[in-house]
């Protein structure tokens, strides 16, 4: 069974169709990645998925589960977790308090201190900040602080949007490290990423979207051998 499935999904924001008649069946056990142009739909397909933009047509699972225009918390109820483009940290609220947020399915203390421990050993320094303004941080910390709120849930499957995003190249690297870690302990993921070549180095299965449409998607091994899609989508910039 999948674990996330889009069947002929029709999406978009007021009169504005983004997504048409996009199918997606996103297995167990592999990390995934979307990839495509500015404006492709990427991230409007993971709204989608959390209950994040009207689906006009089609239908959306988690497990074999409908939730197709279900309510995010639903979602994130089912194990399904969104780290937004950007980051979008509550600023004036605490690194701990953020974390806390992303947690807010889990009221047993002993539970959220041990999700706690887990997240600060992945990102130390938010240990060291945890009683400051999130909006005090670097661009860098502030997007661990969203990284770690989006793993507080543990969630079965991580959808990241972006998470390299506007990086400096050490943090970077740092992201695709904890990528990288997420995925020998067995997390699902979706990734979405700009940074093409990195983010084909750790997923196993790749998307492209072009216009709100499926252009390709298999293996990323696969993927080295479609001459037109590489030209088109991937390119020697990203070498
Ligand atoms: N909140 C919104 N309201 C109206 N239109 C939107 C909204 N968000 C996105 N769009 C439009 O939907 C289309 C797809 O946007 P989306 O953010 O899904 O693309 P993307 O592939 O994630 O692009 P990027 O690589 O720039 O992040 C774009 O034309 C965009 O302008
Ligand atoms: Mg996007």
């Amino acid at each position: 069974m999948s674990l996330v499935e889009l069947d002929a999904v029709d999406a978009g924001y007021g009169e504005n169709q983004v997504l048409h008649d996009l199918t997606l069946s996103i297995q167990p056990g592999r990390v995934n990645c979307i990839i495509g142009p500015n404006g492709s739909g990427k991230s409007t397909t993971l709204k989608a998925v959390c209950g994040l933009v009207d689906v006009w047509d089609g239908t959306i699972r988690v497990r074999g589960d409908d939730v197709t225009n279900a309510h995010p918390r639903d979602v994130v109820e089912r194990g399904v977790v969104m780290l937004p483009q950007g980051g979008n940290v509550f600023p004036e609220m605490t690194v701990k308090e953020n974390l806390r947020i992303g947690a807010f399915l889990v009221d047993d203390r002993d539970v959220l201190e041990r999700r706690y421990r887990e997240v600060y050993e992945m990102f130390p320094v938010l240990e060291e900040k945890k009683r400051q303004r999130a909006g005090e941080l670097s661009g860098g910390q502030q997007m661990m602080v969203a990284f770690g709120r989006a793993l507080m849930p543990d969630p079965e499957i991580l959808l990241l949007d972006e998470p390299s995003a506007g990086l400096a190249p050490d943090l970077v690297d740092d992201v695709f490290d904890q990528v990288e870690r997420l995925k020998e302990r067995g997390r699902d993921m979706i990734i979405i990423e700009q940074n093409v070549r990195r983010v084909l180095d750790v997923a196993e299965y790749v998307y492209v979207l072009d216009q709100g449409e499926r252009m390709y998607e298999g293996e990323t091994e696969a993927l080295r051998d479609e001459d037109e899609i590489m030209r088109m989508y991937i390119g020697e910039r990203h070498g």
